[in-house]
């Protein structure tokens, strides 16, 4: 990988001119409209950067986003790599170990997630301050580069208390609803069965997805503070569940956006 991820960096640095990124943001399903605060500098296509995988997902564009938010340079992935997809695990974190390289050292995800807790309601914010690993490997498997991160990387706070403090307070000077809870990933792609939203409750998740873990894992092992945010498109609740479409879960996350990027937007110019 360490050959890999070298020609990725030297290309990315040569078509930006070495543009120094500090913040690493990763924008979830319908969630991209971050990147109309930004102002662009550069914008490379996934499919013109060596290495890097090309999302499959006609919603989710591909493209990694080089610019200034509120006086901060950043680096925005529009649309990211699931594992339903078909890559591995080290693919999807693939652009991770790459920001990171490039000089990031905070990293801000946003996904959309199923809401498991029936006091967050569908349109909410949660801040996930903590997670459950069910997808089925790790992407820290396999031959462990010790220049990267340690073999046994500690988890016991993998989201930034410090930052998930600040946007509370943005949110509340804000007025907006948000709550903080237990995100749970999942393979997917189909959604869940009544009784597999019920385990997830009772195992102890407040929010399922399927993305966001492997890459907080990835930051965690290359000691990365990280912030992530979802919104809840749809009620998970076993008594009442109804069908829900990718065009329902799309639109709630359109209305949510601008709430998710206000605080976004604020958190990073504290930093
Ligand atoms: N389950 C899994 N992933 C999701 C959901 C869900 O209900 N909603 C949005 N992403």
């Amino acid at each position: 990988m360490f050959q890999a991820l070298h020609e990725t960096v030297e290309y990315i640095k040569r078509k930006t001119e070495n543009f120094e990124p500090e913040i690493g943001i990763v924008l979830g399903t319908g969630l991209g409209g971050l990147v109309n605060e930004i102002e662009v500098a550069y914008s490379l296509m996934y499919s013109n950067i060596p290495n890097f995988p090309i999302s499959t997902l006609e919603f989710h564009s591909g493209k990694l986003i080089f610019g200034t938010l509120n006086g901060k340079k950043v680096i925005a992935m529009q649309g990211r790599l699931h594992y339903y997809e078909g890559y591995s695990m080290q693919q999807i974190t693939f652009p991770i170990r790459a920001m990171k390289a490039l000089g990031v050292h905070c990293l801000f995800v946003s996904n959309a997630a199923g809401s498991l807790n029936s006091n967050f309601k569908k349109g909410d914010l949660m801040i996930i301050n903590d997670h459950i690993n069910l997808q089925p490997e790790s992407p820290l498997r396999g031959h462990n580069d010790a220049d990267m991160g340690p073999r046994f990387p500690d988890m016991s706070q993998p989201y930034s208390r410090r930052l998930i403090d600040i946007a509370m307070r943005i949110a509340v000077d804000e007025k907006i609803k948000c709550h903080q809870g237990v995100y749970v990933s999942v393979t997917g792609p189909n959604l869940e069965t009544k009784a597999e939203y019920n385990y997830l409750r009772i195992i102890g998740g407040d929010a399922v997805g399927m993305s966001t873990v492997p890459e907080v894992i990835v930051a965690n092992h290359m000691h990365i503070p990280v912030f992530a945010i979802s919104v809840l498109t749809d009620e998970g609740f076993p008594e009442v569940l109804s069908p829900v479409s990718l065009e329902e879960i799309l639109e709630t996350a359109r209305k949510a956006e601008p709430e998710m990027t206000k605080i976004l937007s604020q958190l990073i110019s504290t930093l």
